[in-house]
């Protein structure tokens, strides 16, 4: 298979890169000057691309390469890939689903206790050298909070799951009543918002959920309410949310995705009420390296002519 080309977009764990690299022709567009570049002279040796929540294959792309036949994302997340034109080209696409459910899930309690026990503050105020006995403010309590969850798919349960182990109650919205989930069902976010105390964001990124998280949401959680973040950062019209936490009208928020990644609203960096962490969610050791063998699982399946181990199209 050393013959076959595959365009890596994304920059992933170096473990994936080398055997990509071991495997196939590999070629690296990191950015558009390098995409340009490669296409430019091997756009027609081309049969797969690799990418990952950052990065994948948009009309354009999959446009430059008349020969792509696969797209192996290694992420569960797919918005970036335009999945209608790799149907209608007979492109098949794969992501990384399951392996990195538990991940996912424990992040986002992990963002839950960090922000109602303030356990980053706590650890700040301990390295700034200024603790005093009986000196450190009270913070909330986490168990038995009732927890909203939009999306109730693999990675929603997990975390549902995980919550109730903390008493907490669970509801949830989705675009359908799940008939085998006895959690309570809120057929509209704002309905949901307005009932829980800590809602969380853990459906696909699409253009229905796209800024799911409005300004009508936020006034729903309210000053007493905590959002959390694990899904994609454009699910948060963060224009809404910032001022929101500035003038306290949403209680906080534990945020592992931004609405353009890297960059990060700098006025949160000063505020308390804020957890803010790198896009993080899958990434263990261990995660990355299931995920780096679905995608390799993958392409060689389609290039061996077996069944996709995870086949999305
Ligand atoms: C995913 O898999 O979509 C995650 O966001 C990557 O960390």
């Amino acid at each position: 298979m050393r013959s076959i080309g595959v365009l890596l977009v994304a920059q992933v764990i170096p473990y994936l890169e080398q055997e990509l690299d071991k495997r196939y022709k590999l070629f690296r567009a990191y950015d558009q000057p390098q995409t340009a570049q490669v296409l430019s002279q091997h756009a027609s040796s081309i049969r797969a691309v690799v990418g990952n929540s950052n990065a994948g294959a948009d009309a354009e792309l999959i446009e430059a390469l008349p020969k792509l036949e696969i797209v192996s994302s290694f992420s569960v997340g797919v918005d970036r890939i335009d999945l209608d034109r790799c149907k209608e080209k007979g492109i098949r696409v794969t992501n990384t689903p399951d392996v990195l459910t538990d991940e996912v899930a424990d992040l986002a309690i992990g963002l839950m206790l960090a922000l109602l026990r303030r356990i980053c503050e706590c650890d700040r105020y301990v390295r700034s050298g200024k603790w005093k006995k009986g000196d450190y403010k009270l913070t909330t309590k986490f168990s038995g909070k009732t927890v909203g969850i939009i999306g109730l798919g693999r990675i929603g349960q997990a975390i549902a799951k995980r919550a109730e182990g903390f008493n907490c109650p669970i509801c949830y919205y989705s675009r359908t009543q799940k008939r085998d989930s006895n959690y309570k069902y809120y057929p509209s976010v704002v309905e949901l918002a307005s009932n829980c105390d800590i809602l969380v964001v853990a459906c696909p990124l699409t253009e229905e959920t796209h800024h799911i998280i409005n300004r009508e949401v936020i006034n729903a959680l309210g000053p007493k309410g905590y959002l959390i973040n694990i899904g994609r950062g454009k699910h948060v019209d963060e224009a809404e949310l910032v001022p929101a936490l500035l003038e306290g009208r949403l209680g906080g928020a534990g945020l592992d995705v931004f609405e353009n990644e890297p960059t990060v609203p700098e006025e949160l960096f000063g505020l308390e009420n804020v957890v803010l962490l790198p896009h993080v969610g899958s990434g263990t050791i261990e995660t990355r390296t299931a995920m780096a063998d679905l995608v390799l699982g993958n392409l060689d399946a389609h290039f061996l002519g077996n069944p996709l181990l995870t086949p999305l199209v």
